[in-house]
């Protein structure tokens, strides 16, 4: 049996009040019609056609190749956006479940469970939720023998209808063909003015047809985002599923409520998340690594055994058993090999360095190659930027860089080489050599004892003038 997929995403978002679009919105990282496409391919869809509309360019550029789109010019209601795609499956055999765009939270049991119900004297299943304030939503209503009868939008209720608690959470399974059969019938005469694909449900029935109703167990699924309260309902209940689901593969969070994980990340078993951390987008984490209290990953790869505490990453990659931070920021670009040090208020950008190298405190390190096992003492920085154009530091296996340095790239520090601390360094340094560039050090004995008698003469001065 072949599966389609239709995802709404023509619409506007008026109530978002929003330059994007609203489908675009990310819910924990990932737009909300990224969450939905993937669903859909997680249940083994063969089709996927999102419609679009309002930010259709947007929509395509984010989604690329993993939908086929079909274009609804005026957005005249959700039938209307589901007859679009008539052209490309509408005569096809198989089922199809209508998702919308702005729905973030379906759970992939619930679709494979609705996959089951249609079968075939089966011509649609709704989802339906019972929740406390139904207020947004479609209401369901019931037969005089508790079957599914139709569905009636909030703005057509009457106040008894109001009074309803079970809603239609907007997601569908249906028999492809009869859908499609029945969408000919559907008028807009309701209190929109809109084509609205829940009359489906009612039209199906007066054709016979068998229409049943799933109720979700878990009411979170039916969550629509219209409006940003909505958003961050969404975000807080998708981000405790993924906490959870974490937790449940053997990662610890110390404190679920203040630690932010993206949909994307993956973390590996034993490792402990601290609270305030934030990991977002293609983040990867190893084993047996403490990660935080607040750290801020991005696109960021890490491997086992590592500690980062109080710092920001991002496109950065971290080796086994690295330590950062606490206070470090490392920019995009930053590759850090095995046991690496990385020290308080160090910033790093596009540098490798290698095996077992130390920056412990307060450096700058950016455009360079440091080797392996390399010191570079407390403050030194490259000097990469000449106010035009960025150069590149290399620095050998074993050199010791020392504190207050200044490398002025581009240039080469060779193997072995040994850098005095304090000095400015503007030529390349060659292998096992020792290179100072700092004014050499005199002592005038004696004259700190002259200088404090004569300051003190000049303030006594100051002070009787002052006093007359
Ligand atoms: C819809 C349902 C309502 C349900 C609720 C669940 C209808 C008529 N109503 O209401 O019963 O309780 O969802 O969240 O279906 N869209 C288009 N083209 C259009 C109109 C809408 O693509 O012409 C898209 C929107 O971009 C959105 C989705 O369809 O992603 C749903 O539209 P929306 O206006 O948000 O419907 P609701 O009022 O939430
Ligand atoms: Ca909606």
């Amino acid at each position: 049996m072949r599966i389609f997929g239709i995802v709404l995403a023509a619409g506007q978002g008026k109530r978002m009040k929003s330059k994007l679009y609203k489908v675009l919105h990310p819910v924990c990282g990932t737009p909300m019609v990224g969450h939905i496409v993937g669903l859909l391919d997680q249940i083994g869809c063969s089709q996927k056609i999102v419609v679009v509309g309002h930010g259709a360019e947007a929509v395509k550029a984010y989604l690329g190749d993993k939908a086929e789109f079909v274009h609804q010019q005026e957005q005249l209601g959700t039938g209307h956006a589901v007859l679009q795609a008539k052209d490309l499956i509408g005569s096809e055999e198989g089922i199809t479940f209508v998702l919308y765009g702005d729905t973030p939270l379906i759970l992939q049991d619930s679709l494979e469970k609705m996959a089951i119900l249609v079968q075939d004297e089966v011509a649609a299943v709704v989802m339906t939720a019972e929740i406390d304030r139904p207020t947004g939503y479609g209401r369901i209503l019931r037969d005089d023998q508790n079957l599914l009868a139709g569905i009636v939008e909030e703005k057509d209720c009457s106040p008894e209808q109001k009074a309803i608690r079970e809603i239609n959470t907007g997601i569908y399974c249906f028999d492809n063909r009869k859908l499609f059969a029945a969408l000919e019938e559907i008028t807009n005469n309701n209190a929109s003015g809109e084509y609205y694909l829940t009359d489906v449900i009612q039209i199906l029935r007066e054709r016979g047809e068998k229409v049943v109703s799933y109720l979700t167990a878990d009411s979170s699924e039916a969550v629509g985002v219209n409006d940003r309260l909505a958003l961050a309902e969404a975000e807080e209940i998708m981000r405790q599923r993924i906490n959870r689901q974490h937790m449940l593969r053997g990662v610890t969070i110390k404190d679920p409520a203040t630690t932010y994980i993206d949909a994307t990340v993956t973390i590996g078993a034993d490792t402990l998340i601290l609270p305030g951390s934030i990991l977002k987008g293609a983040t990867s984490i190893g084993e047996d690594c403490i990660i935080g209290p607040q750290a801020d990953l991005t696109d960021s790869t890490i491997a086992d055994g590592v500690s980062i505490k109080y710092s920001v990453l991002y496109d950065t990659v971290v080796g086994a058993a690295t330590t950062v931070g606490p206070y470090a920021n490392l920019r995009a670009g930053t590759k850090l090999a095995d046991n690496v040090k990385v020290g308080d208020f160090v910033e790093i950008k596009n540098a490798t360095l290698d095996t077992g190298s130390k920056v412990s405190h307060l450096s700058y390190i950016g455009d360079a190659r440091v080797g392996k096992n390399v010191n570079i003492g407390c403050g030194a920085i490259t000097v990469n930027y000449d106010g035009y154009n960025k150069h590149m530091t290399l620095i050998g296996d074993n050199a010791f860089v020392g504190s207050n340095v200044n490398l002025i790239a581009p240039i080469t520090v060779g193997q072995g080489a040994f850098i005095v601390a304090g000095s400015t360094i503007t030529k390349d340094v060659e292998e096992d050599a020792l290179a100072v560039a700092r004014e050499r050090q005199t002592n005038k004995p004696g004259y700190g004892a002259k200088l404090r008698a004569r300051m003190l003469r000049k303030k006594d001065n100051k002070d009787n003038i002052g006093g007359e």
